[in-house]
């Protein structure tokens, strides 16, 4: 069965929408090949009008992208296996360039975000492709990044956040959560990946520091690199509406939650997907 999903491209690099489905259904597993395959492609899948789509059924539809992976520090949403909900009331605004729990050493492949509010303006979110931020590195840069790792941690200094919203007892009890185990992994600054075979610049939020280097070198080195993936030209931004799933491959992009919506509400809800051990280029 060949299917033909109607797919459109949402920026240069990075991101496609993928139009005429509904993921509350039984989906083929050609389907679903097709999906993969489109993931592996445009990295960032955009689908509108998934109204039918509750807790139960995001939850299903991972399912068919492999294994769920509920985070190792906060607790999922009540009543489900794997949902972490991001509501800004409570603290969840991810404004930080970032992959997804790379504080762990075989961190997801996938997530799968869910819109439920989403404020009248703002709260976009755009995604960075660190393959085309990588391949824009010069051959020195390249080799340099190639040859490192890089400590990854939780362990975070919420405390600046925490105090300006210290009458917002669960912001605070949430952010306590994140950090309650304490995880520290080292990653390749290069991942290859491991179904595309492209290198991808694996940094974000999340990482302490280059290993082996001075603090000053290391933070230098990171924001070079870093202001590779940010660059305007590898991202794509995506006004949200309510009932959008987004689909990104976890091991290919970052993203950024855009905070410029002041105290109107927003939340979405978040599923991710086992990924494996990242592999550098050396092996
Ligand atoms: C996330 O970082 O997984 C959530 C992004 C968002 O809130 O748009």
């Amino acid at each position: 069965q060949v299917v033909q999903l109607e797919i459109v491209p949402v920026a240069g690099r990075i991101g496609a929408e993928v139009r005429g489905i509904d993921l509350s259904e039984d989906l083929f597993p050609a389907v679903i090949q097709s999906i993969q395959e489109a993931l592996l492609k445009y990295k960032v899948l955009f689908f509108r009008d998934q109204h039918q789509l509750d807790d139960e059924g995001q939850e299903r539809f991972a399912k068919l992208l492999g294994e769920l992976y509920a985070h190792p520090t906060v607790p999922v949403k009540d009543g489900t296996q794997a949902v972490l909900e991001l509501d800004s009331a409570h603290g969840g605004r991810a404004n930080a360039w970032h992959t997804d729990v790379t504080f762990v050493e075989a961190y997801p492949k996938a997530s799968i975000l869910r819109s439920v509010v989403i404020p009248p303006a703002g709260g976009d979110t755009v995604w960075a492709n660190t393959a085309a931020a990588y391949e824009d590195l010069s051959p020195e840069l390249k080799e340099l990044s190639g040859s490192l790792r890089a400590i990854h941690s939780n362990a975070f200094d919420y405390a600046a956040s925490a105090q300006q919203e210290a009458a917002r007892e669960q912001t605070q009890r949430k952010n306590n959560a994140f950090v309650s185990t304490v995880y520290q992994t080292e990653h390749p600054v290069v991942r290859v990946h491991p179904e595309t075979g492209e290198r991808h610049l694996l940094l974000g939020q999340f990482v302490r520091r280059i290993s082996g280097l001075r603090t000053a070198d290391s933070d230098r080195i990171i924001d070079i690199l870093q202001e590779h993936v940010t660059r305007l030209e590898n991202t794509v931004r995506w006004r949200w509406a309510v009932g959008d799933v987004v689909v990104w491959d976890n091991r290919a992009t970052q993203h950024y939650a855009i905070n410029d919506y002041g105290d109107e509400h927003r939340v979405v809800r978040r599923v991710t997907i086992a990924g494996d051990i990242p592999i550098g280029i050396d092996g």
